[in-house]
């Protein structure tokens, strides 16, 4: 048996594949028709405005929503409406949108939360020493309670609980919502070192498109629920469109600038 058989690895396709995800909250139609692909090892992001989709899609990845159509594999296994629980024991964490801690535990505890799946103490010991590693001022910090961090650290202690899972996979949401450019800037870094040293895979979720374009490798764009366009970031960051509406001023959607443009040449 191969080292990837032996994890359930489906050798050489993606880690993650979407197909035709339709997720709704009652009659509210959120993602509609989504399909994506993640290969392993890979940071691969959506952008997307507010409202668009993005958290919905995390949330149906990790089973927090269960689609009304389409499949989610992960591995090659199909985890489409599957238990949260078992989701993070195949090796699937979710760091949610607003750095859910638990306020009234304390940094070192909230960490022990994130291994809760977990039998190997030493895996765990050793995890824990490098998310202090990633995040001294966690370390600073392990005795008091998350409640009373800052934002950016309670961001990075989201992102560290998910670490504690020991994952293959993390989907992150907006990291960068609420926090100051330069807070943002330190957690990309590390996020793209977790990437690089741990060979974690990342799926991440931005409207911060400038910081997500130079951090990932693969990138979709989403626009009321449905993906537009998609490409390498290096492409991405070329295209004017995207220059113009993501990371420049207009606050236009790529498909409303093409009807525009068309409705232009008409006259
Ligand atoms: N709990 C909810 N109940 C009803 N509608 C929701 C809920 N959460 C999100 N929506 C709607 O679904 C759409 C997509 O939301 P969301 O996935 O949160 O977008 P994003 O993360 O890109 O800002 C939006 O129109 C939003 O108003
Ligand atoms: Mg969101």
């Amino acid at each position: 048996m191969s080292a990837a058989a032996g994890h359930g690895g489906d050798m050489g396709g993606p880690i993650l594949q979407l197909l035709n995800v339709e997720s709704s909250y009652g009659p509210i139609k959120a993602i509609r028709g989504v399909s994506l692909q993640v290969a392993p090892g890979q940071i691969a992001t959506v952008l997307g405005s507010n409202g668009a989709g993005k958290s919905t899609i995390l949330k149906t990845i990790s089973g927090i929503i269960d689609p009304g159509k389409g499949t989610v594999h992960f591995k090659g296994e199909d985890i489409t409406a599957r238990d949260p629980a078992l989701i993070v024991q195949r090796g699937l964490s979710h760091v949610p949108e607003g750095r859910e801690v638990f306020p009234l535990l304390s940094v070192h505890d909230n960490l022990l939360m994130g291994a809760y799946t977990r039998h190997d103490r030493d895996g765990v010991a050793r995890d824990m020493e490098q998310v202090y590693a990633y995040f001294p001022i966690l370390k600073e910090r392990a005795a008091q309670d998350a409640g009373l961090l800052s934002g950016g650290q309670q961001q990075m202690l989201a992102i560290s609980r998910a670490l504690m899972a020991n994952p293959q996979l993390i989907l992150l949401d907006e990291p960068s919502l609420g926090l100051s450019p330069k807070l943002t800037k330190e957690i990309f870094e590390i996020v793209v070192r977790i990437n690089r040293e741990r060979g974690t895979t990342i799926l991440l979720v931005e409207q911060n498109a400038n910081m997500a374009l130079n951090a990932a490798d693969y990138g979709y764009v989403l626009e009321n629920g449905r993906i537009v366009m998609e490409d390498t970031c290096a492409a991405l960051r070329e295209k004017e469109d995207i220059k113009e509406f993501y990371l420049g001023m207009k606050d236009v959607g790529v498909r409303g600038e093409r009807r525009w443009k068309k409705k232009k040449t008409w006259r």
